[in-house]
């Protein structure tokens, strides 16, 4: 074959990919269609290694293999042992090593064409070279740091200290003028280790002031920020695939963090600079005030369900922690066999990572057209009989609506109050997340469940079984 038609089925082949890869992130924005996305994607990258490996001169096909084939070995271990509630450490650490890719290429290209070849690269080819090892270090540490503080491994606290803003200022200047020097005299190496450790540091130090519960999104703006750092790397070897496939990753981890920040009323600033994980690891009960919550016993929930006819339920946190989707699957199950209706009221944040609900629910087979998203299933809450919470708290507390000094006033929340019965299950009157009480518990309407959500929500369905 002549090397044109190669260059033209690669040329070829990469437009296909790239179609894609944007019907693929298309269809993994509803999770209906996300499996098949998934798909798309992977099929994707899949022709777009493949005709890379057989256009480009590759020096040793056996090497390339081998790391393929452990590679994948690992990456399939990995994905099919993690826990649903550690995905976001496990996304964490491949943003990393996509940042660390990135650096890698970036580095070895810069080497072979300046350091070997002796080559005249031009500015834009030395711009970029720098954005794709700068972006991928600071993502390499960034992300070392959030699964450090998500896996538990290293302190998940805020670490804060003084001059800490003004250090990072001062080191991003110091890069800057090494960027620029290395743009000037691309032979001087030193340059570039200077960008490549200062801007590891920065990753360091950008990412410790960040409590480890607002990891999830930060995590989320490391993804982005590894999609750009492959974007920039796709320019580097003047790869349009590697381009635009780092153009969406970097596009959609940025508009994912946008939702986040919006759905918890947080400004992306706020997040970055940190401090709000430290009020949300002093678990107990905010605010100083005692309040007075009714209790309620598994055998009289199960009577209160069996004795209604519409069912709202509201999963958090606590649900994942339980690992209670099953349970709450058997008790859906139960009450729409004796036509009570059933739906499930999905906040978007809800939980610890984007979609968190939705996938636990997938996982215990429960249909998705019964999960319903905050905007459409509000006002359904007022004609429902009982709105069954199980381990959420911020995502349905009403201070966000009227309490100005709350740390969560103005976040959007379910209308869970509305309902005609509240009953709430988790184990204590812990706060959650953001680390306030929730003055829903104490409301004339509202029963607590107290116990873990698994093992009472078990009991109930086991009460409900014989009536
Ligand atoms: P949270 O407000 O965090 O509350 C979870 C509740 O679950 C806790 O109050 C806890 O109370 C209970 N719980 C824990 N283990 C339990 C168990 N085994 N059985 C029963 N209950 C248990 O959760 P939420 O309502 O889902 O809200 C999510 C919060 O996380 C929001 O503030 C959101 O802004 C934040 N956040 C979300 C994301 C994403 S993307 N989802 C990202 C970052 C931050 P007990 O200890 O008393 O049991």
């Amino acid at each position: 074959m002549s090397q044109e038609t190669i260059q033209l089925i690669t040329q070829i082949t990469y437009l296909i990919s790239s179609i894609l890869f944007i019907l693929g992130i298309k269809r993994l924005g509803k999770t209906s269609t996300a499996r098949e996305g998934n798909f798309y994607s992977a099929l994707a990258m899949f022709l777009a290694v493949v005709v890379t490996l057989i256009n480009q001169g590759v020096l040793s096909y056996v090497e390339i293999f081998a790391t393929i084939l452990v590679g994948s070995a690992v990456g399939l271990y990995i994905a099919r042992t993690v826990e649903m509630t550690k995905m976001p450490e496990m996304v964490a650490l491949f943003n990393g090593f996509g940042g660390l890719s990135s650096v890698l290429v970036a580095s070895a290209e810069f080497w072979r064409s300046v350091v070997q070849e002796e080559l005249s690269v031009g500015i834009v080819v030395m711009v970029t070279v720098i954005l794709s090892v700068l972006i991928g270090s600071v993502t390499l540490t960034g992300s070392l740091v959030a699964y450090g503080k998500l896996s538990g491994k290293v302190n998940g606290n805020a670490i804060t200290f003084k001059g800490q803003h003004l250090l990072n200022l001062i080191l991003f200047l110091v890069l800057l003028v090494a960027a620029v020097l290395l743009v000037v005299e691309p032979s001087q190496v030193l340059y570039l280790y200077a960008v490549v450790g200062i801007a590891l540091l920065l990753g360091i130090l950008t990412v410790i002031p960040i409590g480890g519960a607002d990891m999830p999104v930060v995590v989320s703006l490391l993804n982005s920020y590894s999609g750009i750092a492959a974007g920039a790397t796709g320019f580097v070897l003047n790869n349009q695939v590697l381009i635009i496939s780092g153009a969406l990753v970097g596009a959609s981890g940025l508009i994912l963090t946008q939702i986040m920040c919006k759905a918890m009323n947080r400004s992306l600033v706020n997040v970055l600079l940190g401090g709000f994980g430290q009020t949300a690891s002093t678990a107990g009960g905010a605010g100083g005030q005692e309040m007075v919550v009714k209790e309620v016993g598994v055998e009289e929930s199960a009577m209160l369900f069996d004795a209604a006819s519409s069912v709202i339920i509201v999963p958090g946190y606590g649900m994942a922690v339980a690992q209670a989707q099953h349970a709450v699957r058997e008790l859906t199950e139960l009450l729409e066999g004796k036509n009570i209706s059933v739906k499930f009221a999905i906040h978007p944040v809800a939980g610890r990572m984007p979609g968190h609900m939705n996938v636990l629910l997938a996982e215990a087979n429960i249909s998705y057209d019964k999960l319903i998203e905050m905007e459409s299933i509000n006002d359904d809450f007022a004609n429902t009989d009982i709105c069954f919470v199980i381990g959420a708290n911020d995502v349905v507390n009403p201070a966000a609506r009227a309490d100005t000094s709350s740390p969560i006033y103005g976040m959007p929340i379910l209308n869970a109050d509305k309902a005609r019965t509240v009953i709430v299950s988790k184990r204590s009157m812990n706060v959650g997340y953001a680390g306030v009480q929730n003055e829903l518990f104490g409301y004339p309407n509202c029963l607590m469940l107290f116990g873990d959500a698994k093992s009472t929500l078990t009991k109930v369905v086991g009460e409900l079984k014989e009536m």
